[in-house]
C-alpha cells in the first residue's frame, strides 16, 4: 500500500529559501488582510443584524454538565472498523486534526480497553499494596485523597500508536495514524508516599501494577521509576476522571508506554523480579527483523505530527498565508526544537513552540508560511532535551525491521495537494 510520491519542488539552499520565507510571511498577511477589506465592503454576515442579536439568548443552564456547540459535533473520537472486532477490546482516537494547545479535553481523550470500561463503585473502591512491605495497607479512595497531592501534565501515548504505519500507508488521518495520545493534567498521589505508608523492605525492586476490569490488565515496574515521577491519579485536567479513563483511580507512568498507566487500579504488589505477565511478553515486545523480540521498551521516544494541515484538515483557501501547526513529545523530557520541511525533508526551517514545555507534555509547534498554491510535502521533525532526533521511516526499518507494531515514531509525510487535500505518503 506505500505510495512513492515526489511532486517536483524545488529544493534551493536552505538559507535562501528561509530569507524567502520570511519575507512571505508579511506578503501573506497582506494578502489575508486584502481579501478581509474587500469583505468589510459587501459580506452581509458583517454589514446585518444578524438572529441570534435581535432575541435574548437561551437561558443560563441551572444544572446540566456543559456541551460544545452543536457546530463542533464533528469533534468527536472515532474508531476503525476493521481494527477492533468487539467493542470491548477495542481503541478509539483522539481528534488530533481539530485541537489546538497542548491539552486533550477530557470528552476527547481516546480509550483503549482490554475488557471494555469497568463501572467501578467509587465506595467499593479499593487499593491494596501487598508483597515486600512491611505493612500490607488496604485504601479507600478518601484514604487516598488524605496523602499530600501533586499535579502533573503528561502525555499517554499507546504503544501501538501509528503501528498500521509500519509496512506502509494505511489510514487517512492523523486522529487515525497518530490519535492513540492524550495530554492532560492528572491530580493525584505520589507512589513514594504511598510505599513510605507501606514500610518497604530492602528487597523491594519491582512493582506489578493490576487494574480491577475484567482483564485484570497487568504491568511490572521498575522501583526506580515507581518512586521517581509514579503517581495514583483520581482528577483529570481538574475533574474526576472519566470511567473510560480509570475512574475512579488509575497509574500515571510519565514518558512510558501506555499500558502501563494501569486503570480502576486495585493492587501494587511489591516484588524482587518482574511479573512477565501477559502484556509484556506475547504482547507489548518489539519483534526485531532477526524473529528475537526486544523485551520492555517503556520509554516512548522522540515524536512528532502535523495536525493541521493533515488529511481530516484541508486548507480551504488557495493560496497565502497558512498556519501549519502539529504536537512533538518525548518519554526522555522536553522537546528542544522541532522543524518543518514543505520538501519531503530536502530542506527544514524550524517551527515554533508555543505554550508550556513541560517534561514528558506534548508541546505545540506553528510554523505560519505563505502557500504558493502549488503541491507540498509536509514534514515535522522532533528532537528531544537530550538530543535524541526524530528518524525517518527509513532509518527506524533499517534498526527494527517491519514486523514491529509498537513504538513507531518515525517522520509523517502528508502530500498537500493544489486543491487544498491532503492525504498520506509515504517518500523513499
Ligand atoms: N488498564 C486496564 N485496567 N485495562 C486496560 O485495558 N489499557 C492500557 C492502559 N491501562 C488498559 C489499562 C492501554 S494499552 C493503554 S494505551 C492505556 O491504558 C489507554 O489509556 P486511556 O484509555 O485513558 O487512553
Ligand atoms: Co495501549
Amino acid at each position: 500500500m506505500s505510495r512513492n510520491k515526489k511532486p517536483s519542488i524545488e529544493a534551493g539552499s536552505s538559507g535562501s529559501r528561509r530569507a524567502f520565507l520570511r519575507s512571505s510571511i508579511a506578503a501573506g498577511g497582506a494578502l489575508v488582510a486584502g481579501s478581509s477589506s474587500a469583505r468589510a465592503q459587501s459580506d452581509t454576515a458583517i454589514t446585518q443584524v444578524q438572529d441570534w442579536a435581535r432575541r435574548l439568548g437561551k437561558g443560563v443552564d441551572r444544572t446540566a454538565y456543559g456541551q460544545p456547540s452543536p457546530h463542533e459535533k464533528d469533534v468527536v473520537r472515532r474508531h476503525v472498523e476493521w481494527l477492533t472486532p468487539s467493542v470491548q477490546t477495542a481503541v478509539n482516537f483522539t481528534p488530533l486534526h481539530e485541537l489546538d494547545g497542548i491539552i486533550t479535553p477530557n470528552g476527547l481523550c481516546f480509550e483503549r480497553h482490554h475488557a471494555g470500561v469497568a463501572e467501578v463503585e467509587p465506595d467499593k473502591y479499593r487499593l491494596m499494596i501487598n508483597g515486600l512491605v512491611e505493612r500490607p495497607l488496604v485504601f479507600t479512595l478518601d484514604d487516598l485523597k488524605r496523602f499530600p497531592r501533586r499535579n502533573q501534565i503528561n502525555f499517554l501515548e499507546c504503544a501501538a500508536n501509528t503501528g498500521m504505519e509500519w509496512r506502509g500507508v494505511q489510514l487517512n488521518g492523523c486522529q487515525f495514524t497518530h490519535g492513540m495520545l492524550h495530554n492532560v493534567m492528572y491530580t493525584g498521589v505520589p507512589l513514594r508516599l504511598l510505599f513510605e505508608a507501606a514500610g518497604l523492605k530492602t528487597s523491594a525492586r519491582w512493582v506489578m501494577a493490576e487494574g480491577a476490569d475484567a482483564s485484570a490488565m497487568n504491568r511490572s515496574l521498575p522501583m526506580s521509576k515507581a518512586l521517581d515521577d509514579c503517581m495514583i491519579a483520581f482528577k483529570m485536567n481538574g475533574e474526576a476522571l472519566r470511567p473510560e479513563q480509570g475512574y475512579p483511580a488509575r497509574l500515571v507512568v510519565p514518558g512510558w508506554e501506555g499500558s502501563l498507566w494501569v486503570k480502576w487500579i486495585r493492587r501494587l504488589e511489591i516484588g524482587d523480579e518482574p511479573w512477565h505477565s501477559r502484556e509484556e511478553t506475547s504482547k507489548y515486545t518489539d519483534l526485531l527483523a532477526n524473529g528475537k523480540s526486544r523485551r520492555f521498551t517503556w520509554e516512548m521516544d522522540c515524536k512528532s505530527v502535523i495536525t493541521s494541515p493533515s488529511p481530516q484538515a484541508p486548507v480551504k483557501h488557495k493560496r497565502g498565508q497558512t498556519v501549519i501547526t502539529g504536537l512533538a513529545w518525548s518519554g526522555r523530557g522536553t522537546i528542544a526544537r522541532v522543524d518543518v520541511s514543505l520538501d519531503g525533508g530536502r530542506n527544514w526551517v524550524a517551527a515554533r513552540i508555543d505554550g508550556p514545555s513541560l517534561d514528558k507534555s506534548l508541546h505545540r509547534f506553528y510554523y505560519d508560511f505563505d502557500w504558493n498554491g502549488e503541491a507540498v510535502l509536509l514534514q515535522s521533525r522532533a528532537v528531544d532535551s537530550s538530543g535524541y532526533i526524530q528518524p525517518t521511516k527509513a532509518e527506524l526499518r533499517q534498526v527494527r525491521g517491519t514486523n514491529s507494531v509498537y513504538h513507531n515514531n518515525s517522520i509523517q509525510t502528508w502530500y498537500l495537494k493544489k486543491n487544498g487535500e491532503v492525504e498520506n505518503v509515504e517518500i523513499s
